[in-house]
């Protein structure tokens, strides 16, 4: 298992290029299995997640062809199996995903409960419910959850009882081959989520309202090929601006998207940063100061993403005052804050572990750390960066899931950051 080895103490100056996002791009692979014909996705990013994704694919007899590019053909027509195992669904939540696809198009499927990132309960009941909603008929078996349909799926109205990216993802694309309209309320407003819309309908289903609460789907007998470029990944541009900031740095995040990243820009202009930015790019500059703490409170898009508690939480750790960061997405997913307070970091959990109160300090101290989740795990490599001496983040093939070259492209940012096979 490999680790990464950073030499904290050294300011983030350059520029980069923002990946394709990861949770976009992998939502493309189920909403693939819809069409009749080939589906070519560009832009897609070289991770952890999307081979697990692929090899899911791969296990139902789906074939995958990848260029040296990354731009994947998927030919849902080879399809064989129609059971996910577990063994790769738990490695991802995403992957549960093809189970609705499979269902409307070939009219039953397998696919084990998820697992994913160890932060606390993630449930599946809002994708359950909107799939029972479209006609099928589902059970529970030692894992498993079975869908059967008789013929078409039947359009539906759906109100989302909690807003989730995941099961609007799910049952908009489902929707896409039922008969009838399908209007689902209270959705996700994500920005993948307006991705995958323009996918589906490259491929001729006919979506209308993504990134609104209400999502409208006329359903369509069947889809065709389509070639789709996968949006800029705005978390992994978000990790970037934030780390820069975090070192006193000035960066340029080039092929980002500054209106998906609002809330956090608005955020690091108030810890200090100059930021300026264009159609497709990001430039911050901290002037090497020092940054002041800023609080937040995680809410669905366009509030601040959850997936970028943790590297604010890293930057609160050295920043001037004191910032107050709320979680509402996820139960548990504060554990990066244990690992920083032993390099030094002054932070409390408090509300039954829903809030962290971070008092700055002016100079974390490296240590050995780890984390088991994606976003935490990328904190302490902030974390890493601003303190002074040697950081060793363990296990990290949690962050090779969500980020593409991460010690190359910190390396050239001037970090001093090293990948080593653990002994
Ligand atoms: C997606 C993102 C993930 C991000 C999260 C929240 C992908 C591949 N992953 O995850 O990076 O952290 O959105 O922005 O896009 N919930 C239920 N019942 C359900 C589904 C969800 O109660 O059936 C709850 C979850 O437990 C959680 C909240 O809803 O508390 C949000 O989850 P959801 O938006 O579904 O997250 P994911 O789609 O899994």
């Amino acid at each position: 298992m490999d680790r990464l080895i950073i030499q904290g103490g050294t300011t983030l100056r350059g520029e980069l290029r923002a990946s394709g996002a990861k949770n976009s791009a992998l939502m493309m692979f189920p909403a693939a299995l819809l069409a009749d014909e080939p589906v070519t996705i560009s832009n897609v990013p070289h991770l952890r997640d999307i081979t697990t994704m692929i090899e899911l694919l791969g296990s139902l007899g789906v074939e995958v062809v990848i260029d040296e590019k990354m731009n994947v053909e998927i030919h849902a027509n080879t399809i064989k199996q129609f059971r996910a195992p577990y063994d790769l669904v738990k490695t991802m939540r995403a992957s549960f995903n093809v189970l609705g696809p499979m269902l409307a198009h070939y009219g039953h499927a397998e696919v084990s409960l998820p697992g994913g990132c160890a932060i606390g309960p993630r449930p599946v009941d809002q994708h359950l419910r909107g799939l029972a909603a479209l006609g099928a008929q589902i059970e529970m078996d030692d894992g498993y959850v079975k869908a059967r349909v008789q013929g078409r799926l039947k359009g539906a109205h759906i109100f989302f009882d909690v807003s989730t990216v995941g099961g609007t993802e799910h049952i908009m694309m489902t929707a896409t081959l039922a008969e009838g309209e399908t209007v689902l309320e209270n959705c996700a407003r994500e920005p993948e989520i307006i991705d995958l819309a323009d996918c589906l309908n490259a491929m001729g289903a006919q979506v209308s309202g993504a990134g609104t609460d209400t999502i409208t789907i006329q359903g369509v007998e069947s889809l065709h090929g389509a070639s789709h470029r996968v949006i800029a990944d705005r978390v992994e541009a978000g990790t970037y601006l934030i780390a820069a900031a975090a070192t006193g740095g000035r960066i340029r995040m080039r092929d980002a998207n500054p209106d998906h990243l609002e809330v956090l820009i608005t955020k690091l202009r108030e810890a200090g940063a100059e930021i300026e930015t264009g159609e497709n790019w990001i430039e911050l500059d901290m002037h090497g100061e020092r940054p002041k703490a800023v609080s937040l409170v995680t809410a669905p898009y366009p509030a601040f993403p959850t997936d970028l508690q943790a590297q604010i939480i890293a930057l609160d750790c050295i920043a001037e005052g004191t910032g107050t960061i709320k979680e509402t997405i996820f139960e548990n997913r504060f554990m990066h804050v244990h690992e920083m307070n032993r390099m030094g970091a002054r932070i409390r959990l408090e509300g039954n572990n829903t809030t962290a109160i971070v008092e700055g300090v002016r100079k974390l101290k490296g240590a050995p750390v780890m984390a088991n989740d994606l976003r935490a795990s990328v904190s302490l490599v902030i974390a890493g960066l601003i303190a002074e001496g040697t950081t060793v983040v363990d296990r990290i093939y949690h962050i090779d899931r969500g980020y593409e070259q991460v010690e190359e492209k910190l390396k050239n940012l001037g970090a001093n950051i090293q990948r080593v096979a653990e002994p």
